[in-house]
């Protein structure tokens, strides 16, 4: 049973958040070609609304990706689920992702990106828990700062629920 606690981050702070790396990642790419790749389907929301901060025409796709086995033993190795339709060779990329836990998801898409004939790979994120941290990635685009705890909500689920929530919320889940 899961049991929402309380709220960890507010509507009106995400949306300052998303404006500010949004204001950021205009000036960073002003003009270059940029595609931004969100990360089914936990990205999805936060991927609408950081497109709409950003000043200049930019390319949008979306992925989905499974890691192999469970998150203690994985390598980071992910299963493709949903390709992008993007011919991304000399193009610069930027990874738009909910929640960056152990990094390992990350790490392993940059690569893949990189080695697929990308210009540049960068990552955004809306949330980070750094001390969770098991890949050594850089995440150049950081919004949130959060501690080890499990959250829902701005597209995040548990068990496919709960990502419908315009706010982070911590859940008990037992
Ligand atoms: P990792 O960085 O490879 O460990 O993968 C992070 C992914 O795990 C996120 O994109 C989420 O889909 C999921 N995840 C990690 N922590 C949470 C959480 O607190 N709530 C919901 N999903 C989470
Ligand atoms: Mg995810």
């Amino acid at each position: 049973m899961t049991e929402l606690q309380k709220v960890l981050i507010p509507r009106e702070e995400l949306r300052r958040r998303v404006q500010e790396l949004g204001a950021e990642i205009s000036r960073d790419y002003e003009g270059q070609e940029l595609i931004l790749i969100g990360i089914l389907k936990g990205a999805a929301v936060f991927m609408a609304d950081l497109m709409r901060e950003i000043t200049f025409p930019v390319g949008i796709d979306f992925m989905a990706v499974s890691s192999y086995g469970n998150a203690a033993t994985t390598s980071g190795a992910v299963i493709i689920r949903k390709d992008i339709d993007t011919d991304i060779r000399g193009k610069h990329i930027l990874l738009v992702e909910d929640l960056i836990d152990t990094g390992l998801t990350l790490k392993h898409l940059k690569e893949h990106f990189l080695n697929s004939g990308a210009l540049s790979v960068r990552i955004c994120t809306i949330l980070n828990k750094p001390s969770r941290r098991l890949a050594d990635v850089e995440v150049e685009y950081s919004g949130i700062e959060i501690p080890d705890e499990f959250v829902v909500g701005y597209g995040l689920d548990y068990a496919e629920q709960y990502r419908n929530l315009p706010e982070v919320w911590v859940v008990a889940t037992e």
